[in-house]
C-alpha cells in the first residue's frame, strides 16, 4: 500500500482544499473525494493553479457505501482524512438527524472499509466545540469534555468516541483526532478560501462579506460578557496553519511515531482574540471601516474557548504561525477575488 497515498474525505471544502495543497507540497500524492454539497469545483482548480498538480477526484458521498467501495478498490493509499461532515451549529438543532446521519455514517463507512481494505492512518476532524463551555481555560487535551450543546457538537464527540474504540478493537489501524479551534484566513494566493453558502454563521466571513457590501452591518452577539471588553473570546487559528497540523499529524502515522495508536491534538494559537480585537484587526489589516453593531447574545455560544497547545507543538512539533493580521489580510484577499473586487 502507497505509503505517499493519501484519501481525502471532503477535499473540495474549505480546510479540506487547503490541507490537499499543503500534502500536495510535502509529497503526497492526494485522492480527493467529494460530493459538493457545501463546496464546488472551483476550490480543486485553485488546488492545481496553487500547485501544479490536479489532484485525483471523485465525486462520491461518503455516505454511499458502495462508491466508497470503489475508491478503495481503484486507489492505492494508506492514510485517509475525514473532513465530510455538515458544520452548521444551528441547522443541526433544526434538523440533528441530518446531521447524525451524515456525519456518523459517512465516517463508519470509512472505517469499515479501511479495516477491510488494510488501510492504517486516519485523520478526524474535531473540534473545540467538544470541551463545551468549559471550567478551566486554556483547554487541554484532558480537560474534561462536556455533554455537547448541539448535535453538531455531539456527532464530534461520538467521532473521536468511534475511532478510539476502533483503534483499540484493530491492531493495525492508528487515528489521530486534530480538536480545530477557529479556523479562519485563506490561502495567500487567494486561489482557494472559504465560500458559506447563503447567510454566513461564521463570524469572519460575516465580515467579508460586510466589508464587500453583501452584508449590510456585522452584528458583535453580545457586549456584556464577562470578559475584558465583554464581547467572547476564541482562539483564530489560520487555515494554512491548520491545514499543516494534517500534514504533521499523517507524518507521524506513517513514520510510526505515534505514542498510541489513538492519539488527540488542539489546533489552536494558544492566544485568545474577543470579537471586538478581530474586527479592529481586520479594520487595521486592511485599512478600512466595517459597519457593526453590537446586538443581543447568541444562544448556544460559550463566553470563552482557547487552546493550550503544548501537546502540538511538543509531540507534532507543530505551532501556528502566521500573524492574524496577515491571515485577516488574506481572508480580505480572498473576499475580492471570488467578488472580482479591485
Ligand atoms: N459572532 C458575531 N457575529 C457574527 C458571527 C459570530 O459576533 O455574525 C461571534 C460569535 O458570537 C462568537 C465569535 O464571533 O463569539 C465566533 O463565532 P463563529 O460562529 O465564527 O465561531 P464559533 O466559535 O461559534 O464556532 C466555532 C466553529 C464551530 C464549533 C464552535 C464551538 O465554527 O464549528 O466553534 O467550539 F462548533
Amino acid at each position: 500500500m502507497s505509503r505517499r497515498g493519501v484519501l481525502v474525505a471532503g477535499g473540495a471544502g474549505y480546510i479540506g482544499s487547503h490541507t490537499t495543497v499543503e500534502l500536495i507540497e510535502a509529497g503526497y500524492e492526494v485522492i480527493v473525494v467529494d460530493n459538493f454539497s457545501n463546496s464546488d469545483a472551483s476550490s480543486l482548480e485553485g488546488v492545481a493553479k496553487i500547485t501544479g498538480v490536479k489532484p485525483i477526484f471523485v465525486e462520491a458521498d461518503c455516505c454511499d457505501k458502495e462508491a466508497m467501495r470503489k475508491v478503495f478498490e481503484e486507489y492505492d493509499f494508506d492514510s485517509v482524512i475525514h473532513f465530510a461532515a455538515f458544520k452548521a451549529v444551528g441547522e443541526s438543532v433544526a434538523e440533528p438527524l441530518k446531521y447524525y446521519r451524515n456525519n456518523l455514517l459517512s465516517f463508519v463507512n470509512i472505517l469499515e472499509l479501511m479495516v477491510e481494505y488494510g488501510r492504517h492512518n486516519v485523520v478526524f476532524s474535531s473540534s473545540a466545540t467538544v470541551y463545551g463551555d468549559a471550567d478551566v481555560l486554556p483547554v487541554t487535551e484532558l480537560t474534561p469534555r462536556k455533554p455537547a450543546t448541539s448535535p453538531y457538537g455531539n456527532t464530534k464527540q461520538m467521532s473521536e468516541d468511534i475511532l478510539r474504540d476502533m483503534t483499540t478493537a484493530t491492531e493495525t489501524l492508528n487515528g489521530i483526532a486534530l480538536r480545530y479551534f477557529n479556523p479562519i484566513g485563506a490561502h495567500p494566493s487567494a486561489q482557494i478560501g472559504e465560500l458559506p453558502r447563503g447567510v454566513p454563521n461564521n463570524l469572519v466571513p460575516y465580515i467579508t462579506q460586510t466589508a464587500a457590501g453583501i452584508r449590510e452591518c456585522l452584528s458583535i452577539f453580545g457586549g456584556d460578557y464577562p470578559t475584558p471588553d465583554g464581547s467572547c473570546l476564541r482562539d483564530y487559528i489560520d487555515v494554512v496553519d491548520l491545514a499543516k497540523a494534517h500534514v504533521v499529524a499523517i507524518n507521524r502515522m506513517v513514520e510510526g511515531r505515534s505514542k498510541s495508536r489513538y492519539e488527540v491534538f488542539n489546533i489552536g494559537t494558544g492566544s485568545p482574540v474577543s470579537v471586538f480585537e478581530l474586527v479592529r484587526g481586520f479594520e487595521q489589516a486592511n485599512n478600512l471601516k466595517l459597519n457593526y453593531k453590537v446586538a443581543a447574545r447568541r444562544a448556544g455560544d460559550v463566553t470563552a474557548v482557547w487552546a493550550d497547545t503544548t501537546l502540538a507543538n511538543e509531540e507534532l512539533g507543530w505551532r501556528a504561525e502566521r500573524e492574524l493580521c496577515d491571515t485577516l489580510r488574506s481572508a480580505w484577499e480572498w473576499e475580492k477575488n471570488v467578488r472580482r473586487i479591485k
